[in-house]
């Protein structure tokens, strides 16, 4: 038995469980539906097959055509909710017309053989998920027309000022009132640089069951060509005074950890839209609430995107940009909780962008989910973070977590992050490109190329869009 390609398993069972709009985005790839003699209904139209679909559309409809019959609960490598059963070939039909009808949609269920094939599909989409795609890697460095020239305008002063002020907050722990202000000052802040653009939102995401009333920070610009390719970049708005587990009235700079992240994004912002700069793919600039007490407002977010089908092609995450003490490497790029093919597209910018700069990288390994990025990795996206270079010995600053977190202890500069702006309005230019021109870029499913559904041959026996 032939398994289809484990990239185009994992599109595949995306699919299952995305909303009606994504489900649209796979639509044009659906030219190699393949029948076997079990699902041939004109030889029996009785014969016993099993499917695998979402949960949430069997109990929409498809248990209403199929009965409660033996529906066996499963979940993918994601958590996501699945049922497999066994049907008559020719329901499969009536399924299909169900879920054209009803969901406005196409697709939505795989027919196989046997149980123990759809278990098999099943079971292999977590491999798949780790293996990934093998397309951002190599994905193309080609717009340079759009980043050499961001790359002189990043303005130090601008990140500093960012820093100072958020700062000056007494905290931005995530249940204090400055908790609250401090968002609503960055989202004031990045409102006033979209001034005068109607392809740019700005939003208070609040949908955060545990996330107090810190809300997380999202701007928006609209991408004119594939806007349904989303493309993240973010930090974390929070601060917090470890010494008593947390407080809402300790005092907690968090001037690296991690103002300078959101003062980097900031300068980010500002220079890719004072150039006017209209993108192929969605933009999306987060500032996430609550990450320091369990990555609360990422995973809401990135939860929220997976629920919703988006197609998030990737992430990068900025969290301390601005300390370095002689440290051996510039920037250190975080091996794990990150997706390896984003980890390598960085690394290439990197050396594409930075490395001609002087500067020098590395790389630090966390072991543990120490920031955003690795709630988007586990809702299935791939994410990536760079980072400060540290000490001479490359660790990070010891201050993080304390009342000495501040400018002045990292130099009273903000020279070190300048990178990391360039860096990111690198990562914006080359993944989001450039409308117009400006470089090409195949289109993305999570990270994957949408190379269609030609690998998904053998136990995929029937797929319908
Ligand atoms: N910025 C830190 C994570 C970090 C520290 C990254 C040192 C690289 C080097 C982040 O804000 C943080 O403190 N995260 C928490 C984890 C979270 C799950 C509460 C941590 O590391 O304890
Ligand atoms: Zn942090």
């Amino acid at each position: 038995m032939k398994l289809p390609h484990p990239a185009v398993l994992t599109a595949a069972l995306a699919m299952l469980i995305s909303s009606p709009v994504a489900a649209q985005t796979y639509a044009p790839r659906n030219d190699h539906v393949h029948t076997t003699a079990a699902l041939d209904r004109s030889a029996d139209p009785f014969a016993q097959v099993y499917i695998v679909t979402s949960r949430e559309l069997y109990r929409r409809g498809i248990q209403s055509i199929t009965g409660n019959g033996a529906a066996i609960g499963r979940r993918d490598s994601l958590g996501q909710e699945l049922v497999m059963l066994p049907v008559r070939a020719h329901q499969l039909d009536d399924i299909t017309r169900f879920v054209h009808e009803n969901e406005k949609r196409c697709g939505g269920y795989f027919a196989f053989d046997s149980q123990a094939e759809a278990d098999a599909f099943i079971r292999s989409d977590a491999a798949a998920r780790s293996v990934n795609g093998t397309f951002l890697a190599s994905y193309p460095i080609d717009n340079r027309a759009t980043v050499d020239p961001w790359l002189s305008q990043v303005v130090e002063r601008n990140i500093y000022d960012t820093i100072s002020h958020l700062s000056g907050y007494q905290n931005r722990y995530y249940t204090s009132s400055t908790g609250k202000s401090s968002a609503e000052w960055i989202r004031n802040t990045w409102q006033g640089l979209a001034a005068g653009r109607s392809d740019l939102t700005t939003e208070l995401f609040t949908a955060c069951s545990d996330c107090s009333t810190q809300p997380s920070v999202i701007l928006t610009v609209q991408g004119s060509e594939l806007p349904n390719e989303i493309v993240v970049i973010g930090g974390h708005l929070d601060s917090i005074n470890s010494s008593a587990g947390g407080s809402t009235s300790q005092r907690a700079p968090g001037a690296d950890d991690d103002a300078s992240g959101i003062a980097t994004l900031t300068e980010i912002i500002r220079v890719s839209l004072a150039s006017g700069w209209k993108p192929k793919r969605t933009i999306k600039f987060m500032g996430y609430a609550a990450e320091e007490v369990g990555l609360r407002g990422s995973k809401a977010i990135a939860q929220s995107f997976k629920n919703q089908g988006r197609n998030v092609v990737g992430v990068l995450q900025l969290d301390m940009t601005n300390y370095n003490a002689g440290a051996p490497e510039e920037m250190q790029l975080v091996t794990d909780y990150s997706n390896a093919d984003l980890k390598t597209f960085v690394v290439n910018l990197f050396d594409t962008y930075l490395a001609p700069m002087g500067h020098t990288r590395g790389t630090y390994t966390c072991g543990y989910g120490c920031s955003d990025h690795a709630s988007w990795t586990h809702a299935g996206y791939p994410a990536a973070m760079m980072f400060e270079g540290g000490d001479v010995s490359g660790r990070p600053f010891s201050q993080i977590h304390t009342a000495n977190d501040t400018l002045a202890n990292m130099g009273d500069s903000a020279r070190h992050s300048v990178k990391f702006a360039r860096l990111g309005l690198a990562f914006l230019g080359e993944l989001g490109k450039t409308a117009g021109g400006g470089g090409g870029g195949n289109t993305l499913e999570n990270g994957v190329a949408a190379t269609g559904l030609s690998g998904a041959r053998g136990a995929m026996l029937r797929y319908t869009m």
